[in-house]
């Protein structure tokens, strides 16, 4: 197919939020270019494959020949490919530094060189690391302290794409809070889904950190983030990092496992909390910016995820929720 002008690469748009991502970008008119190895397979992307303004290359972010032939005939890249997750990260470091840090700093030199206009990277909310005190918000001014690798690479990329900004690139860095919910390709390991599938199939659901606070965000509304930047006036996002999600979507572990217990109508017995000091990531996040300069507002909250998520598991639409694929680690 050939590309409209109006053409976005999204490197990672076979993955969790990708494939949510590809399908908004096609609603808007734009033409859709995916770059990715497929390490999960492509299931997320088969409902795509017959639009004619999508194409899929399928390569690996690392190498230099599948970069330049990905950003062929680009105005704009969302690069989302990574190996994501702590977990992911701690189980192969030298592949994360790889895709996470040095292709992607690649991917950014040659898109410059390239012309691309635009560039938006999914970064994360986990670079806060620990908030200074419990009742505390960390927002888009506050130190970044990664406490995981995965943290570590996202700081050290965010710190290089800030740095190129020019006037005529203009690079934007998202911070994700943690996603959930449906996609095109499922995660169950991410907090709500992982909790929630445990608890919709009555299994024993170990909670470590059950006080800990964390943003959680529907996958869609993370994917809706990068459009509304695309849209947005290059002035407001040109070398801005922005926090996405909603103040009144912080929650504590405890919390989601008493929602999901809710919804369930459940008594919650087979939950177990648990004392564990390896995962010292604590923060509340405010996203006043995102709603302030780019009107973004979430569309889903918390609660609906967690419906969705059982019944697609009651339904038997989600076959087999333990399934390999579904998981990064
Ligand atoms: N899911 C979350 O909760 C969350 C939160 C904050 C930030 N993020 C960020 O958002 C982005 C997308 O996350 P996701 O949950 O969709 O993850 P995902 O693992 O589902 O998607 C990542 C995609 O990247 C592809 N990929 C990995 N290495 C590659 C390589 N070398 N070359 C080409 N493709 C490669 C994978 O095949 C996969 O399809 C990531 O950058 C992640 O760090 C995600």
């Amino acid at each position: 197919m050939s590309i409209q002008r109006r053409s976005v690469l999204v490197t990672g748009g076979a993955g969790y939020i990708g494939s949510h991502l590809v399908g908004l970008l096609l609603n808007h008119g734009y033409g859709v270019r995916v770059l990715d190895n497929l390490t999960f397979g492509g299931q997320g992307l088969l409902s795509y494959l017959t639009h004619a303004q999508f194409e899929f290359q399928h390569g690996d972010l690392r190498k230099e020949e599948d970069v330049h032939a990905a950003i062929s005939g680009i105005d704009s890249i969302v690069h989302l490919a990574a190996i994501v997750g702590d977990p992911a990260c701690r189980k192969e470091p030298d592949l994360a530094r790889e895709v996470n840090l040095t292709a992607s700093e690649m991917l950014c030199s040659i898109a410059i060189q390239s012309g691309v206009k635009r560039f938006v990277f999914a970064s994360t909310c986990s670079n806060y690391g620990r908030m200074d005190t419990s009742d505390s918000f960390v927002d888009e001014t506050s130190p970044l302290r990664p406490v995981s690798l995965y943290a570590e690479l996202k700081v050290g990329f965010e710190e290089y794409l800030l740095k190129a900004h020019s006037a005529g690139f203009t690079p934007t860095v998202l911070r994700f809070a943690t996603a959930y919910g449906l996609s095109p390709r499922p995660r169950f390991d991410l907090t709500v889904n992982e909790f929630t599938r445990e608890l919709t199939l009555s299994r024993r659901l170990e909670v470590y950190g059950r006080q800990f606070w964390r943003p959680y965000t529907h996958a869609r509304d993370l994917a809706a983030a990068c459009v509304t930047v695309l849209e947005t006036e290059t002035e407001k996002v040109a070398g801005q990092a922005f926090n996405i999600g909603a103040n009144d979507e912080n929650y504590q572990k405890e919390s989601l496992v008493a929602m999901i217990v809710r919804e369930l109508d459940a008594d919650g017995d087979n939950v177990v909390y648990v004392q564990r000091d390896e995962d010292p990531r604590d923060y509340r996040v405010n996203f006043d910016k995102a709603r302030r300069l780019l009107g973004f507002e979430l569309s889903r909250s918390v609660n609906d995820g967690i419906r969705e998520i059982i019944g697609a598991i009651r339904s038997g639409i989600i076959v087999d929720p333990d399934s390999r694929l579904y998981r990064n680690a």
